[in-house]
């Protein structure tokens, strides 16, 4: 939640900083901000414009630049309604420190209340202001040394945060520091760059260090120097990223999540070649386990519920599903699971803590992440990764699909080396994936049936996406698409379970989505299908191609091209995807960027 940037060097501060921020705003989009040192007239004056909505809004009201130097941020507001007054950059008193900062902090009234003792006047209802008034502070004690009062305020500060530091008196240095939410370095020739993450500098570097948690650095246009708020100096690697800058772009497209959406085949692809470097990572002794534990949250814990299904059939052992938020104020059990963390992002605070959690109690510990350095691989034994590239639409969609192929990729490479499959399984099971791929590229090249049953969906204000087996996860997600992106309330069911209670808010105004895989559940769904059809509630089933018999039970279809039904699905899933952006098209919503969400969630 909240991106933040900074900038030191030859360019223009005011567009590296607007530039930056924009593709941070999947991050957080109720109000935005920079601080600048202006270099021409009015030299080592601190320039802040702040303003409520989106960075455009922002954009619009800056008029001249002039400065090599500079903060800026996009806020999710935790603290204080957003407005102009508590967006960031918050101020000392004096105006000679500004600040921008992501995270909470949590022993931040207490803060207030000492500060307010001494004199500090508070404009903002926000948690970060005492962050420059504390810098102030220290600052006027230590005799103008920025980094080490930066260090022992960051070392009183409770929670979590991600903050950089821009003071009127060093217009060559940015002073940042973190702890639990993510913060980036990125170097050029003669600058520096500071952002939550790497989509944001693409345009300039992809050479980054990643800094840790207890970390604090001065970013300076000639160098970077990094130590850890403990004290001591740290050496980081530098990690080349190889995502490029039209990855992060919109390519023609009317938004990020339908370029997304559209990139399938492709991510896919690269989620299943890629895995076999993997593979030769999976330590033996993961072989050993005797249970499995899944913890994820929203879409990555759908991912994690047909996770559950593969690698019970993969690999015989029980295997539980948890959400991140749940799991960690649940009793120790006395088994000993191997833990899956589910994470595109690799910063949801919730998922990481969950793996912290699981470390200290000593378990074997895997991440599934699409973002390279993120957070979570620094928590856990193993890192396997998604390779979906940048997802910049708040809702996910192609990490969703990747993070299946993941599990349908490990449960059975794990199976096989438990000697639960054999090899003839494990290829046959390579093989349908790959045919999968093929049907996802079927459904998007014929996505006019899909728009056409958007457009009548978009008239709904409930709906139910009812799956079983496998295709229930599917319906979960599918829901939560809907919700997410359309504001058309959706809920996800179990098919069997709408009978006990469900039912009774069916009428002929409420949409069921009925998803069908020609499996083991076959009957009972159309039978599920039967029953809403009773109540008056419009059916559309979505089914494989050739099934004649639906037509049948509904008039509504929408159609995949047929694969095995255990892998279902993943073209199910993109045919929901395509359902929901439509509808939400149709209905004229801000699409990637969905009111009250962002994309990584990074408070608990
Ligand atoms: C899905 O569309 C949402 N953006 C949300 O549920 C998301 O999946 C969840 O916040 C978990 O994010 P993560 O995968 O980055 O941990």
């Amino acid at each position: 939640m909240c991106g933040i940037v900074g900038y030191v060097g030859h360019r223009e501060a005011t567009d590296v900083l607007i530039e930056a921020l924009k593709r941070l705003e999947y991050r957080g989009y109720d109000s935005s901000g920079l601080a600048t040192l202006s270099t021409g007239r009015g030299k080592g004056r601190l320039r802040v414009l702040k303003s409520p909505g989106y960075i455009s809004a922002l954009e619009k009201r800056i008029k001249t630049g002039s400065s090599r130097i500079g903060i800026s941020h996009t806020r999710w507001a935790t603290h204080g309604v957003p407005n102009e007054v508590n967006a960031h950059p918050h101020m000392d008193g004096e105006q000679n420190v500004a600040v921008v900062h992501n995270g909470i902090i949590d022993n931040h009234l207490a803060l207030k209340r000492e500060l307010a003792r001494k004199g500090h006047e508070f404009l903002s209802q926000t948690d970060t202001e005492v962050i420059p008034h504390l810098i102030s502070e220290e600052y006027r004690h230590n005799g103008g040394n920025l980094f080490e009062a930066v260090r022992e305020v960051v070392k009183r500060l409770k929670g979590s945060y991600a903050i950089v530091v821009l003071h009127r008196d060093h217009p060559d240095i940015l002073v940042c520091a973190r702890e639990k939410s993510p913060l980036v370095l990125g170097t050029g020739v003669n600058e520096g760059f500071i952002a939550s993450d790497v989509t944001a500098l693409l345009r300039y570097t992809n050479r980054f260090i990643f800094m840790e948690d207890g970390e604090i650095a001065k970013v300076a246009a000639d160098g970077i120097h990094i130590e850890k708020i403990s004290g001591g100096t740290v050496a980081h690697e530098w990690t080349r990223v190889d995502w490029s800058l039209e990855d992060a772009e919109k390519g023609g497209f009317k938004h990020f999540m339908i370029k997304e959406i559209f990139e399938q085949p492709r991510s896919l692809h690269q989620s299943q070649t890629g895995w076999r470097s993997d593979e030769n990572s999976i330590p033996a002794d993961l072989a050993t386990a005797r249970i499995i534990r899944i913890v994820a949250c929203g879409t990555s814990y759908h991912a994690g519920m047909v996770g559950r299904y593969l690698f019970e059939k993969f690999t015989g052992l029980p295997t539980i599903v948890s959400m991140a938020s749940e799991y960690r104020f649940a009793d120790a059990t006395s088994d000993d699971p191997l833990m899956i963390f589910i994470t595109q992002s690799g910063e949801t605070l919730d998922t990481i803590m969950a793996a912290r959690e699981a470390r200290s109690r000593g378990l074997k510990t895997v991440a599934i992440t699409n973002v390279v350095g993120s957070t979570i691989t620094r928590e856990t034994d193993l890192t396997l990764y998604m390779r979906s590239g940048p997802e910049i639409g708040v809702a996910a969609s192609k990490t969703f699909t990747s993070q299946l192929m993941m599990m349908y990729l490990f449960s059975s490479y794990l199976g096989y080396r438990m000697g639960y499959i054999k090899r003839d399984d494990l290829n046959s099971i390579k093989e349908h994936l790959r045919h999968t791929i093929r049907s996802v590229e079927g459904i998007l090249n014929n996505t006019g049936p899909i728009r056409e049953m958007a457009e009548w969906f978009s008239g709904s204000s409930s709906a139910f996406f009812l799956g079983r087996y496998v295709n229930y996860p599917a319906a979960l997600e599918g829901a939560l698409k809907m919700k997410e992106i359309s504001y058309i309330h959706s809920e996800g069911y179990p098919a069997g379970e709408l009978k006990h209670g469900p039912l009774a808010l069916l009428t002929e105004k409420t949409p069921i989505v009925a998803l069908v895989a020609g499996d083991h559940t076959y009957e009972k769904m159309l039978g599920n299908i039967g029953e809403c059809s009773a109540r008056g509630s419009p059916v559309v089933a979505i089914a494989p191609d050739g099934d004649v018999e639906i037509g049948r039970y509904t008039d509504r279809v929408l159609h995949y091209p047929r694969v095995d039904p255990l892998f279902s699905p993943i073209p199910i899933s993109v045919l929901l995807q395509l359902l929901a952006y439509y509808t939400a098209d149709h209905r004229g919503c801000p699409i990637d960027k969905p009111r009250n969400l962002a994309k990584s969630v990074t408070v608990e």
